[in-house]
């Protein structure tokens, strides 16, 4: 028997934590049926996320599709472009793909972004300000959460500053739900976002700039990225790394908002504690609900006794096994203490495991440890202007965080300088 499971309910999406819960009590690898009638495979136990997600035979290529191709418009193109980079490969391709990756990904590279990232952030928490002193309230997701990440990107693919704000709009509008843009809307900004790419590349072939995209452009021939998998590349890095670190910046700045006494021991302790609250974040309110679907190659009998059929659809939910009490204590606390105590919690799976595990996640990390005490001291009094459990979050099974988080700011002053305004996501 398959358990119910409807993405789209709001409740559900505002809370999935029960249903996890209940799921991975019964078993932790459990096949459910979905609002849409079709049935897939829940993984929510730590362990066996961690066994699936290093095993080979769930693969990552996605089913192709049935039927006969339509001609694709010149925003589907931009679709499918997406669909071929190496997040949907698997070995051998997807061990070429992550070494070339890699090696523009360094540690040293991604640290020196280090000052480009505090000057936005300050910038954007200045925006955040003068939206409150003009308004009284801001949304924090619109304000702050969704541009830093992706104009941090517009660094990683050396984007120049007179395109940045191109950048942010079209990336607003093929993120936003289609029925929250004018029709045609979402197709346009893709074919933008595609041809944009392409001018990039371009561009980045005659005169290299220091940024990582450069590198990755200039690798040399033999084995190095062709047009179409530097255009995957550019997108892959933009998609993954904007939604996931817009989710993260929410849930922390919402986790703060609603656990005071955190907020005042951050401030207080400084570095050391802010990076708990990133890494807490990233356990208790994991970005990435689900990683992206994997799929049986064969039939698989997990240690545990279950059976999966071959060609199964498998989704792999972080944010449940990130609160999984086997391995994490009042795993429905936010407790960032867990994370200084000397004896450290199991490493969570927010960033994956396996030879998929994300490749920004020291640039995630270093985008939210900056940018959260930026903001903070920026505006010290602020508060949530509406009461926690109304704030709608984002459906579905893949990505996790508040849809809006509108604040206001209470009595206290702003204590940091505040930097010049950017441009609205969606102007
Ligand atoms: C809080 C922020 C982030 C979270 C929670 C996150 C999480 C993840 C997870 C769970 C995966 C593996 C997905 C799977 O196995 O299906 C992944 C892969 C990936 N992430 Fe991230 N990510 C974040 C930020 C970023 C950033 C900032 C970038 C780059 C700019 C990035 C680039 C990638 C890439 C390229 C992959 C694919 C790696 C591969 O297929 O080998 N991520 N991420």
């Amino acid at each position: 028997m398959s358990e119910l499971l409807n993405p789209a309910d709001p409740v559900f999406a505002r809370d999935p934590y029960p249903y996890y819960a209940r799921l991975r009590e019964r078993n932790p690898v459990a096949r459910v049926e979905l609002a849409n009638g079709t049935h897939a495979w829940l993984v929510t136990g730590y362990e066996e996320a961690r066994r699936v997600l290093a095993d080979p035979r769930f693969s990552n290529v996605p089913a192709r599709q049935a039927g006969r191709p339509k001609p694709p418009s010149a925003a589907e193109r931009a679709r499918q472009c997406l669909a071929r980079h190496m997040l949907n490969t698997d070995a051998p391709d997807h061990g070429r793909l992550r070494r070339l990756a890699t090696a523009a990904f360094t540690p040293a590279r991604v640290d020196a972004l280090r000052p480009r990232v505090e000057r936005l952030a300050a910038e954007l928490a200045g925006d955040v300000s003068r939206r409150l002193a003009r308004d009284g309230v801001a949304d924090l997701v619109d304000a702050f959460a969704f541009p830093l990440p992706v104009l941090v990107i517009g660094e990683v693919l050396g984007v120049p500053e007179a395109d940045r704000a191109d950048l942010r709009a079209w990336t607003y509008r093929v993120g936003s739900p289609a029925d929250a843009l004018e029709p045609g809307a979402a197709d346009a900004a893709w074919s933008s976002l595609h041809a944009y790419f392409g001018t990039l590349i371009a561009r980045k072939r005659r005169a290299p700039g220091d940024d990582l995209f450069s590198s990755l452009v200039t690798a040399p021939d033999e084995g190095g990225l062709d047009d179409e998998e530097l255009l995957a590349m550019a997108f892959l890095l933009l998609f993954a790394g904007y939604e996931t670190t817009m989710n993260l910046l929410a849930s922390a700045a919402l986790a703060l908002l609603t656990h005071p006494g955190e907020l005042t021991a951050a401030r207080r302790d400084g570095a050391g504690r802010w990076a708990a609250v990133v890494e807490e974040t990233l356990r208790h309110a994991s970005p990435l609900e689900g990683t992206t679907w994997r799929r049986t190659t064969q039939a698989v009998a997990l240690d545990g006794g279950t059976a999966i059929p071959a060609g199964a659809s498998v989704l792999v939910v972080l944010a449940a096994a990130n609160r999984d009490p086997a391995h994490f204590p009042a795993p429905d606390d936010f407790r960032p203490d867990r994370y200084l105590a000397a004896e450290r919690p199991a490493p969570h799976t927010a960033f994956g495991h396996g030879p998929h595990f994300c490749l920004g996640a020291r640039l995630a990390r270093l985008e939210a440890t900056i940018a959260l005490p930026r903001l903070f001291a920026a505006l010290p009094g602020l508060t949530l202007a509406a009461p926690p459990d109304t704030l709608a979050h984002r459906p579905g099974l893949l990505v996790r965080g508040p849809l809006r988080l509108p604040v206001r700011q209470g009595d206290a002053a702003p204590s940091a300088p505040l930097a010049h305004a950017s441009a609205h996501p969606g102007g």
